[in-house]
């Protein structure tokens, strides 16, 4: 049994206390993390010894190697691949920062790159937790990390390039020239983001809490094959007799599961909830949270479960009615 004991710091245990009014917030993060400030100079060399702090404090998973097999980058290096980050390059935008598709000058491989926003909510513990996360744990259900740049304050991350983008790209706002995903394409894609879910859960021991399961997150190779990404909300799940860890509820508003969102209780469940939302996403094309709609119909979930008891009361009527004879 592998052990992995000491990841949920005292840090977040205390952080957690704030639950309370936590809970209200909607957006992603539901909670801001709290970015670890760097001083200056040897910020490089102080991300390297926080990662090496982490992974002694994360033990190991079991079957892992625990190498970081990830490579480190040069601010310099990332903007020649990226061509200094031009707009044209840019592939997306999330709350991390922006996304660019590039290519490595030395392999020639083509790339996606992550720039943390420095302005941004979400920071350097993401950025740690994501690395040290994607270096252990691997599946062809999850994107590959090739590496990271922590030059200065600049924090990137390097991943291998999706063609097909993100299943959000395919499920929502497409343009009219573009055909919707067919059913067995749907399908494959939830077998495929079930199975890195399966891993996360069944294979790493202890079990790993993804916390971010969205359609946004789960990205696209080529014939569809699909990876989950973003891990900078990651936990390891309970050991031993526990049921459950503590955390600041942190994760989107419209997939988070509504016990977690009220305890700050996690579990694998969570995940589970979260993959329902997004298989309710692909098999009725609605988005998890539709804001333009009326306040019925603005959450999936709840949307989703109103339809189902309409359903229910009009067979249940019919069946009346055949018995009956009316
Ligand atoms: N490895 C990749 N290959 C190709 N495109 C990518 C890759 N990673 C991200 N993208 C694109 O960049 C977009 C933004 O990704 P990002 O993970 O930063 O934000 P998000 O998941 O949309 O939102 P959030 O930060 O709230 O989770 C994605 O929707 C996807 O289109
Ligand atoms: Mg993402």
């Amino acid at each position: 049994m592998g052990c992995f004991p000491c990841f949920e710091s005292e840090e977040e245990a205390q952080l957690s206390h704030g639950n309370e009014c936590d809970r209200t917030r909607e957006e992603r993060p539901m909670v801001a993390p709290r970015v670890e400030k760097l001083s200056s100079g040897d910020d490089r060399m102080k991300t390297a010894r926080d990662l090496s702090t982490k992974r002694e404090s994360l033990g190991a998973i079991e079957g892992s190697d625990f190498s970081i097999s990830a490579q480190t980058f040069t601010f310099s290096e990332l903007s020649a691949a990226t061509s200094n980050f031009r707009t044209e390059s840019l592939l997306g935008e999330g709350g991390f920062g922006r996304v660019y598709k590039g290519r490595l000058e030395t392999t020639g491989q083509v790339v996606a790159v992550k720039q943390l926003d420095r302005n941004g909510l979400q920071g350097n513990r993401e950025f740690l937790v994501e690395v040290l996360m994607l270096s252990l744990l691997h599946h062809p259900n999850l994107v590959n990390l090739i590496g990271y740049c922590a030059d200065g304050d600049q924090r990137l991350l390097v991943y291998e390039y999706m063609p097909l983008g993100s299943l959000e790209d395919h499920l929502h706002d497409f343009p009219p020239d573009k055909e919707p995903l067919d059913w067995n394409t749907r399908m494959k894609i939830a077998a495929g983001a079930a199975k890195g879910l399966e891993y996360l859960h069944d294979k790493a021991n202890p079990p790993v809490i993804y916390r971010d399961l969205k359609s946004s997150n789960i990205l696209l190779d080529k014939g569809f094959h699909p990876k989950l990404s973003d891990f900078g909300l990651a936990k390891l799940g309970p050991v031993g007799d526990k049921s459950h860890v503590s955390t600041r509820v942190m994760g989107t508003y419209g997939y988070c599961a509504p016990e977690y969102a009220m305890t700050g209780q996690l579990t694998v469940k969570s995940d589970v909830y979260s993959f329902g939302v997004v298989l309710l996403e692909l098999i009725t094309g609605r988005k998890a949270v539709e804001s333009t709609k009326s306040h019925s119909e603005q959450n999936l979930v709840s949307w989703e479960t109103l339809v189902l008891f309409y359903l229910q009361c009009l067979s249940g009527f019919y069946f009346h009615k055949q018995q009956s004879g009316i």
